[in-house]
């Protein structure tokens, strides 16, 4: 049997990178005012103007309506660590000491498995609360958190990718692995998830500091005989970080060059932040078609500095966008995007609404080689959709009033925009999470600020 409906509402898509100009690159933007997805067995069957569809529909078909919103692909958040969900917003440190005083400890729970099930479940749940539908996520050392998260995901229906961290030293006896039991766990993990349902394996050594030579080249060799899989890290996050590198690897050039001679840096890598990389890095980097996850809410968060997001596009660099949950501040889209922009404002290089939201949904399915399955809206496509409110709240409503065209309500919902503004999403076809219609905000007015 099939599982078929039809959803009808305003539908907005991108089909190629919009540029940085006010105005988007012509053919990069699809809009439909009065739209219609027909979703059958996960994906789209058929998307068009309801009017041309509709006498094609066949009969009883449910249809579901979200006239008075707009449909968009599921957004993707490039990097985000799950197991860091309850360390959010720990108080003034910067990347290192944040990682001993708060991250070493809390990841080390992750050896009990109703742990890991209890975060797993509560980050997916947020997460589609915010509207991503895919993430690339940092378990922790522990296979057991890989298995729990990949558990909850495939339950989900949902498209993830995710990795047993690799660190064999500089971290807590609780977290450091061995350079043969890491490898030899991670082999076990992509034989039981890569490539099953919607999920697949990303090899996750944490960062340089925490991986011997000999464990960062293991990791090489296994990308190196399975070029499918993926790959990621954290590159040249925190001034003090770079210095411990050049200290720990002094054969090495700069902190990208560590990388490189283990083999790591190719066209499935996402490097996160590389927000003090040199000219020449960006260039070798743009070279091996990898991609720099631009994480503005944690690199405000943890001070770890000012992402040229125009120097690496320059350097034909591709940057993808990114939560980086524990140390960013926010789940949501809409969180990455406005820090992006005021990040963006104190370098001169605002980032349009078009820009932003081409990177949260297409831009990103391409820096994850995605594309063939999410990030836009087309025939044949993987139905994960998120159904945005432009009058989620009472601000976003006269603000929405007044604006002029769809570049001004994006631009809104950009800055202004929260979990609020998330009316639904679908994943695989399916609702996945609808706003609670009981919040004060779609109560009728008669009963807001009455007890229940
Ligand atoms: N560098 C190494 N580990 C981490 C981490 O967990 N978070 C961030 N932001 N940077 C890191
Ligand atoms: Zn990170």
């Amino acid at each position: 049997m099939t599982d078929a409906r039809l959803l009808r509402g305003p539908l907005l898509s991108f089909l190629n990178d919009p540029g940085e100009n006010d105005t988007p690159e012509s053919g990069s933007v699809l809009h439909l005012e009065d739209g219609a997805l027909w979703l059958e067995d996960g994906r789209i069957r058929a998307i068009g103007d309801y009017a041309e569809l509709a006498p094609h529909l066949p009969a009883g078909l449910e249809i579901v309506d979200y006239r008075d919103k707009l449909i968009m692909p599921g957004f993707i958040d490039t990097h985000v660590h799950y197991v860091q969900l309850d360390i959010m917003a720990s108080y003034g440190r910067q990347l290192l000491d944040w990682l001993n005083e708060y991250t070493f400890p809390e990841e080390c729970r992750f050896a009990e498995r109703a742990h890991a099930e209890n975060v797993a479940e509560a980050f997916l749940d947020e997460t589609l609360r915010t509207g991503t539908t895919t993430a690339q996520v940092f378990c922790t050392s522990h296979p057991v958190s890989v298995d729990t998260f990949f558990t909850a995901a495939r339950r989900r229906g949902l498209r993830m990718l995710a990795g047993k961290v690799l660190m064999d030293r500089h971290a807590p006896d609780g977290l450091v692995d061995t350079v043969r039991g890491g490898l030899a766990d991670s082999e076990r993990l992509i034989a039981d998830w890569h490539g099953t349902d919607r999920l697949g394996y990303t090899l996750t050594p944490r960062f340089a500091p925490t991986s011997s030579r000999e464990q960062l080249d293991a990791t090489g060799a296994v990308l190196r005989n399975a070029p499918d899989l993926y790959l990621q890290t954290h590159l040249s996050e925190n001034r003090g970080e770079i210095d411990w590198v050049a200290e720990l690897f002094p054969e090495s050039r700069d902190y990208l060059d560590v990388y490189e001679r283990y083999g790591l840096v190719g066209p499935r890598s996402t490097f996160a932040h590389g927000i003090h990389l040199s000219p020449d890095e960006r260039k070798r980097l743009a070279q091996a078609g990898a991609n720099i996850a631009f994480c503005p809410t944690s690199n405000l968060y943890l001070g770890s500095g000012l992402f040229d997001r125009l120097a690496c596009r320059e350097a034909g660099l591709n940057v993808s966008l990114a939560s980086d949950v524990g140390a960013g501040t926010d789940l949501s889209g809409f969180a990455t995007l406005k820090a992006a922009y005021q990040v963006g404002q104190l370098l001169d290089q605002p980032l349009t609404a078009w820009q932003g939201f081409y990177r949260l949904t297409l831009g990103n399915a391409r820096a994850l080689h995605l594309d063939a399955h999410i990030g836009s809206l087309r025939e044949g496509g993987e139905a994960d959709l998120v159904v945005l409110d432009p009058q989620a709240t009472p601000l976003l409503a006269r603000r929405t009033a007044r604006t002029q065209c769809l570049a001004e309500r994006l631009f809104a919902l950009m800055i202004l925009g929260d979990d609020r503004a998330v009316y639904a999403t679908w994943a695989h076809g399916r609702l996945v999470h609808q706003r609670d219609a009981s919040a004060p905000h779609d109560a009728p007015p008669d009963r807001i600020g009455q007890p229940a």
